[in-house]
């Protein structure tokens, strides 16, 4: 069983966790100071991050931590982290895809995609673009992008990716977490087709209790935790994450999930991907869209 206890001594290493102001990404920013790492806690709301840094540092930690302003639903916004970033700091260890909405009311990002699509896969496809050059420079750099079980049922709708037909909350979701988990697996395949040393690996977090569920109705969050069952602390949910972010024992194009009750709960196990996340041809579409719309073209050629 690996828990966070398993974490090898982070000294020294730079971490982004986008979303780090609640929930998984909480914990993941909380266990990765804990083993002495600096942590840049990338959150919408920079007022939410340094409340985060305050509740973080009353634990004792080694590690050194950094709030920095970043809405993944504005590529200007994810653009001018990123610059900032790269002007301040010298490496980039880890970068961990951890923010995320599920079924908010039909909302846009900036640029006009529907929210769960635009800010859970465009907007981290654009912050993993904008730092692959700083990862690239760091030897042993891994990229970590988070999925959930809603991928298993998700379907990328090439024309409804600005709802110009209609908008359901859940399949959008669903949706936007198969586009994360191509966007892992399709990543590693352009990264080995390039030699580069970067690894790309996803990981998915169970079934946890936190505040992803804000626009879920009391009946609808009842049903939900019928069908899944018990609900985990957030901190075995960012256990996923954590370990393939600081493992030796993963491997890129993977996705890492809890080992028990077909990925609900439990601890960190290679989990099998479906071949939704598979077809080669999805995800070279979905890469070109992604392309086009952010301008990034990455890993170079
Ligand atoms: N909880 C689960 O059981 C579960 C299951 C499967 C997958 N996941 C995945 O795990 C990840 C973390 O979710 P969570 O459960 O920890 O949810 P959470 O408690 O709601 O935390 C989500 C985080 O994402 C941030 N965020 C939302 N929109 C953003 C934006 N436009 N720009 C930057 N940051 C933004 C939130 O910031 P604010 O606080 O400012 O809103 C918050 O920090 C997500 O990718 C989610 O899809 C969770």
């Amino acid at each position: 069983m690996w828990t966070k206890d398993n974490i090898p001594d982070q000294s020294g290493k730079m971490i982004i966790v986008t979303g780090a102001n609640a929930g998984i990404g909480f914990e993941t920013a909380l266990a990765l100071y804990e083993a002495g790492a600096h942590v840049v806690l990338a959150c919408r709301n920079l007022g939410k991050a340094n409340e985060a840094i305050v509740r973080i540092k009353q634990s004792s930690g080694a590690g050194v931590l950094e709030a920095a302003q970043l809405d993944l639903g504005d590529l200007n916004s994810v653009r001018r982290f990123a610059e900032t970033f790269i002007k301040q700091h010298l490496k980039l260890d880890v970068l961990i895809n951890n923010a995320g909405i599920m079924i908010p009311p039909a909302t846009k990002t900036v640029q006009g995609f529907e929210s769960q699509f635009g800010v859970n896969f465009i907007g981290h496809f654009a912050l993993t673009g904008y730092l692959y050059p700083i990862l690239n420079s760091t030897p042993g750099s891994r990229i970590i992008t988070l999925s959930s079980m809603a991928y298993l049922y998700g379907k990328i709708d090439f024309d409804n990716l600005k709802s110009e037909k209609d908008y359901e909350p859940m399949r959008e979701y669903q949706q936007s977490k198969l586009a994360d988990l191509i966007l892992s697996v399709e990543l590693q395949r352009r990264i080995t087709a390039k030699g580069d040393g970067v690894l790309s690996i996803a990981a998915q977090p169970g079934a946890n209790k936190t505040e992803l569920s804000r626009h879920m109705s009391v009946h609808a969050y009842k049903e939900a935790v019928e069908r899944v069952g018990e609900l985990m602390e957030p901190w075995q949910g960012a256990l996923p994450s954590l370990y393939a972010a600081v493992s030796n024992e993963v491997t890129g194009g993977a996705l890492y999930g809890p080992d028990e009750d077909g990925g609900y709960r439990g601890y960190p196990a290679e989990a099998t991907i479906t071949a939704n996340a598979l077809d080669e041809d999805v995800a070279k579409k979905l890469w070109k869209l992604a392309e086009e719309v952010t301008g990034l073209i990455y890993p170079a050629v």
